[in-house]
């Protein structure tokens, strides 16, 4: 029996790296996924993959920072798709301008990483909140070694902001949701290889090696390492799992 059979999964941020990556992860195990991404291009080829694969699935183009979008696309997905019961919240951005760098670029910054990779998260929990209630759902939200730190290598504490908070509103929702059945767990990748850090992997090669010092297994991660505990924790495996993060960072944070 496939691990998601008879589940309708909605992943964020499917376009590209580990959204892509657990949206067919998902699909081989037999759930009916429904992709979003603010690149409807990039979304409609995942969709094209796992379908040539076998699978079932859908995409939109979506914003998670626009609310209004969110509620709007989940009245479509209940019409024309079904009641959904896991949702991933993995779309997100990061930049690495330190705060001391100027003014109005910092400011900028702030406010696309909350709006996307916090209030994204916001907005589409609320969106699905009915169905995953009703279906005794599961939620996983993607978080970072940066719940819990700030790296020394140039990051953003936008981002460092944004990722602690993926943290407290899992354990918020956790507390909140458990008597209803609902389990709302976080992923906290390391260095995964993927679009979001092509740039500094491809210009800045002393970055990446301060990275695999510090990691244990001593290697970069690739998307596909975050599938397993991704389908874990949506899973009947982890049905006494809740509020809890799973780190997929080859030790990173343990040392
Ligand atoms: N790659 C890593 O090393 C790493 C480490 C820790 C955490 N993460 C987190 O993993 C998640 C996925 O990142 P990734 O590495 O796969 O990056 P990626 O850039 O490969 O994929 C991110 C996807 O999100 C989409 N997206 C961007 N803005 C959006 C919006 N407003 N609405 C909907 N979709 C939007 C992009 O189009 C893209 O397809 C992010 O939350 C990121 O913070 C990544």
């Amino acid at each position: 029996m496939s691990l998601l059979a008879t589940h309708i999964a909605v992943i964020t941020g499917a376009g590209s790296g580990i959204g892509r990556a657990i949206a067919t992860g998902y699909a081989r195990e037999g759930a009916r996924v429904v992709l979003f991404d603010i690149n409807a291009d990039t979304a409609a080829e995942t969709a094209d993959m796992i379908r040539s694969a076998g699978g079932t699935a859908d995409s939109f183009a979506l914003d998670v920072a626009s609310r209004d979008a969110c509620f709007a696309l989940a009245r479509e997905v209940a019409e024309k798709i079904g009641q959904v019961s896991i949702l991933v919240n993995n779309a997100g951005i990061t930049r690495r301008n330190p705060f001391t760098a100027d003014t109005e670029a910092v400011a900028k910054d702030w406010q696309d990483i909350i709006s996307l990779n916090l209030n994204g998260v916001f907005n589409m929990t609320q969106a699905y909140l009915a169905p995953l209630r009703a279906t005794k759902g599961r939620i996983v939200n993607i978080g970072s070694i940066q719940s819990f730190m700030h790296l020394r290598t140039p990051s953003s504490a936008a981002y460092t902001t944004s990722k602690h908070g993926v943290l407290g509103f899992t354990k918020a929702l956790a507390a909140e949701l458990g008597k209803e059945g609902v389990r709302v767990n976080a992923i906290g990748p390391g260095f995964i290889e993927t679009n979001l850090n092509a740039t500094a992997r491809a210009t800045n090669p002393a970055l990446v090696q301060t990275f695999l010092d510090h990691t244990p297994l001593g290697r970069s991660g690739k998307p596909e390492d975050i599938v397993g505990p991704a389908l874990f924790l949506a899973s009947d495996l982890s049905a006494y799992v809740t509020g809890s993060i799973v780190m997929v960072d080859g030790g990173y944070r343990t040392v």
